[in-house]
Formats: C-alpha cells, structure tokens, sequence
C-alpha cells in the first residue's frame, strides 16, 4: 500500500504526549515513539534503537532524550544518539534513528512522513477552530479497523446518516439534500443542504426545537490530503438567513495506521466568547457524537474493509450515485498525489554521465 509520504497527518491529539513521556504509535505502517523535550516540544523518532532494536518508546526522556530502555543509549529529537553510558562513551557513527518534522498546531500534533526538507508548517490544515485559547474543544479518538480512505468518504457524503444513524442522528431528508463539491488547489469541499428538513427526535433538544418544527440545515465538509476533513453544520429555521447562526464545526482526523487499520481523531468546539457553560456543552456535543461514530459508523468501515479486503477500490468498480462527487474527487486527487510522488522518485537523469 503506497502513503502520500509528503503530506502533514495527524499523529495524535497534543495530550496525549504528557510532559517527559514517550508514546508508541503506527503511522503509515511505521513505529514512531512520540516524546516531549525538557522545554515541552514534542519529537517524532523511528521506535526502533539502532543497537539491538529495543522499542525507544519503552524507555524514558532524560533532559532532552529518551533513553533505551535497554542499554541506554539516547537519542535527542533529531534522531542522533547523543549519549552512550558505555565503554568510554564514544557515540558510534551509526547510532542514529529517522526523525520525521513535527509541529503542535490547533490542539494536535502533526507529523511529516516525507522529504524533511519539504515541511512547510504552513501547509497543515487550518483547524483554529479548535484552538484551545479561544474555544472550548471536546476531544475523542477512535481506532477503525479499516483503510483511512473509507472514513474520508464517511464525512464526505453524510447521506448514510439517514441509514447507518437511523436510529441516532437519522433523518431521511438527507439523502435527498441538495449536494455539491468544488476544488481549491488541494482542498476539496462537500456541500450538502437541508431545505424545510423536521429534525431528528436526536436533535431536537440541541436545536432547542419543537418536534414539527422545519429546519434549513447545511452540511459543509472541508477536506485537505491525505485525510484531514473540517464539518461544519449549520441550521436555522426555515426561511431564516443561514448567517444568523454560525455554523457548528467538527474536526475528523484520519491517518493510515496501517493499510488496513486507521486512527480517527474527533473533535467539537464552541467558542469562548459564547460563555463558560459551554466547556460544558462542547463535551456533551463530543460525547453525543462519539456514541454514533463508535456503535454506527465503526462497524459500518470495519465490514466494508472486511468485503473488500486487499483488493482495489477502483478495481472493484463501485456504483456511483448523486452526492458522491466530492468524496470521488478526493479519492482521484489523493490517487494523483501518491502517483506523482512515486514518479519523482523513479525519475532517472535524462543523460548518463562518463
Ligand atoms: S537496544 Fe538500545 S541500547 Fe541496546
Ligand atoms: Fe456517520
């Protein structure tokens, strides 16, 4: 399985890499150790010590390092061994391990996986939503037996929630909503409205609405490469300008853990400015969401990897039907990206030399 190699991912929310602790996780079929430096930055190296291969996330940050936590030998951020405890101390030449860039944006942490010379942090996603200065911000995660690709489309065409949520979110005017995409550069968005929509009972409560109430609701999913995807839900009621109310937004983080295995990172906020009795509500929104990704859409990506199995997507020749167009042209884009990157690297000189 190809990964776009040069492209920000998520690699976790910023709490879970506590001050001077080391975090194991797989990325993009790699074991990275995650850790934190004494001055509080984090640090992405290979898991893997170069003297007998003792997991590095195992052991303990020291200073700025972390320590095998077999022989001690440690590494600092940029993968160089900078302390052996033996012998006379000497730091052979090869004791180094790959360092991949990182950067603490927008409450996570996110990891470049490609040419390190090409990390540009101003390409990661703008997620300031959930900036934790000025929002309040519910944070989960989920671990989906299934290839990243399949969550894309999830976010992407929210027309299952008239199914796969039909007992939770469900409505069935999504499946008949207005849909629309348009192309950016690399950004690709997923516009879906809602027109005289009767809400959900679900949804009601968040709504503040009477049940036969109608609804104008729009659906606007914001995707970047390889699987950062911004939801932003608005809804007044019929007949109302959408611009009276600002949309609610949702941030859905996936990245590859394996080719068939897919951390998903969620999250919702509201802003400070609303008040403090909306820490509250951001957690509730989290947790209201959380129940439906988990026990819905989970298995629903897990039995569509388990059909599919090791074949190709597009070999499989799916069915398209109308809302689709945004989630087909991220596929295509990202199939795009991955394949000029293999191309650059085959390139041969066009001339030999001697
Ligand atoms: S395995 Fe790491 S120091 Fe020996
Ligand atoms: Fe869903």
């Amino acid at each position: 399985m190809k990964f776009l190699r040069n492209a920000w991912y998520a690699a976790g929310w910023s709490g879970e890499v506590a001050p001077r602790s080391a975090l194991r996780r797989t990325l993009l079929d790699e074991t990275i150790a995650l850790f934190r430096d004494e001055a509080g930055a984090v640090h992405a190296i290979a898991d893997r010590c170069p003297h007998r291969f003792a997991p590095l996330s195992l052991g303990k940050v020291v200073g700025d390092a972390l320590q095998c936590p077999y022989h001690g030998l440690r590494f600092d951020g940029s993968g160089q061994c900078v302390h052996n405890p033996h012998g006379n101390g000497t730091v052979p030449k090869a004791a180094r391990v790959n360092a991949y860039p990182l950067v603490e944006r927008h409450g996570a942490a996110w990891i470049w996986m490609g040419d390190p010379a090409r990390a540009d942090p101003a390409s990661i996603p703008d997620f300031s939503l959930f900036d934790e200065d000025r929002n309040y911000v519910g944070r989960g995660y989920l671990r989906v037996a299934a290839n990243y690709r399949f969550g894309t489309d999830n976010i992407m065409d929210l027309s299952h929630i008239a199914y796969v949520h039909g007992q939770s979110l469900g409505s069935d005017d999504m499946q008949r909503s207005e849909s629309s995409s348009e192309q950016n550069g690399h950004t690709i968005w997923s516009r879906r409205r809602n027109y005289g929509e009767k809400l959900p009972p679900a949804v009601l409560g968040h709504y503040r609405s009477k049940p036969d109430a109608l609804w104008d609701r729009s659906f606007d999913v914001r995707w970047d490469p390889p699987a950062s995807l911004l939801l932003l839900v608005g809804g007044v009621p019929s007949g109302q300008s959408p611009e009276d109310k600002r949309p609610l937004p949702f941030a859905h983080l996936f990245t590859p853990e394996t080719a068939t295995t897919s951390h998903y990172w969620f999250a919702a906020s509201y802003p400070k400015e609303l008040g403090p009795k909306y820490e509250a509500r951001a957690q509730e929104a989290l947790a209201f969401l959380a129940g439906p990704f988990e026990r819905e859409d989970l298995p629903m990506l897990q039995a569509q990897q388990c059909a599919v199995g090791d074949r190709d997507f597009w070999d499989l020749k799916p069915v398209m039907l109308a809302g689709d167009a945004a989630a087909v042209r991220a596929r295509r884009l990202l199939d795009k990206l991955i394949e000029d990157e293999r191309d650059a690297l085959h390139v041969q000189p066009a001339f030999a030399v001697g």
